[in-house]
């Protein structure tokens, strides 16, 4: 059989009794909006390219529970299975109080295998993170790459800029600094990543704020993705003004509701991660839940310039 048969068969290729060495070598395709029953694992979509850039985004951590123990194992196998280099991490690093002492049970314990293996973790802080030495020794700590409270970095064709969003923040410096950094950036993917949303169906809503401040300079610059968590549930939107807007806030800390807005593509309350896979022309976004089934996707097809 042709491999181009086996691709289009993967996801029937148990029933017609393939063995398990030809299924290893078959990305199966998930049907859209899949649910609890389907079975469906999660798995690189059907693309005989790889991406430019993998990574994967949680927020709201630090629990040191069994729910982020959940988390994190999801995130593990999904990286066995579709290796990445970057996770996300958009704050409450360490519940309740950002205590560096926790660190362990926060951190390196439930994203050891991860850690070991040599995926870095890069780390914005939320309002638990500041309740201990305003944060400063999260961003000292080595295991979240932070060069400061704000900072952007770049992989491959993404640049990511990563904003302190607390109630302290020094907006003076960081939004100017901000606008620079996107105005003399040539990365075709912009992505921008604080703790706290900008658009939210979730139990704090959306920052009337934020939106007048921060929405503007990413549509003027091209800024195609926010993400962040504080709400603990996850939200996807459409675009608006070109940005969509990602709460994956359900990585650990107990859930709370979410609810529908116009904008919204989709919510839920459900605990999980977001997985991202970058190419040249989209963004593929699948949301995947601790019992590994892949429950929210969605494209960000490349702007027009
Ligand atoms: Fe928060």
């Amino acid at each position: 059989m042709q491999r181009r048969n086996l691709l289009i068969l993967g996801g029937a290729a148990a029933a017609v009794g393939l063995g398990k060495a030809a299924l290893s070598s078959i990305n199966t395709v998930p049907s859209p909006k899949l649910n609890d029953s389907s079975g469906a694992i999660a798995s690189v979509p059907a693309n005989r390219n790889q991406p430019l850039l993998r990574f994967v985004a949680t927020a709201d951590t630090g629990s040191s529970n069994a729910d982020q123990a959940a988390v994190a194992t999801a995130m593990t196998r999904y990286y066995q299975q579709n290796p990445y280099r970057l996770v996300v991490l958009a704050g409450d690093n360490i519940y309740t109080n950002g205590e560096m002492g926790k660190i362990g049970s926060a951190f390196e314990q439930p994203y050891r295998d991860l850690l070991k293996n040599g995926v870095v973790f890069r780390a914005c802080l939320g309002n638990h993170d500041i309740r201990s030495d305003n944060g400063d020794r999260q961003v000292q700590y080595p295991g979240f790459h932070m060069p400061g409270r704000y900072y952007t970095f770049r992989d491959k064709a993404v640049q990511f800029f990563v904003l302190d969003t607390n109630v302290n923040a020094d907006w003076r410096a960081q939004q100017p600094w901000l606008e620079k950094e996107l105005s003399r950036s040539t990365a075709p993917w912009k992505i921008v990543y604080g703790h706290h949303p900008i658009y939210s169906s979730g139990v704090y809503g959306s920052s009337q704020g934020f939106i007048e401040s921060l929405s503007p300079v990413f549509k003027k610059y091209g800024v195609q993705l926010y993400i962040n968590g504080h709400e603990h549930s996850y939200e996807r939107t459409r675009p608006i003004d070109g940005t969509t807007y990602l709460i994956t806030g359900n990585g650990g800390a107990h859930l709370r509701p979410v609810g529908r807005s116009p904008w919204t593509e989709y919510s839920v309350s459900r605990y999980g991660f977001t997985a991202f896979e970058v190419f040249k022309d989209r963004i593929n976004i699948q949301a995947i839940a601790t019992n590994h089934q892949v429950f929210d996707q969605g494209t960000i097809p490349l702007k027009a310039a």
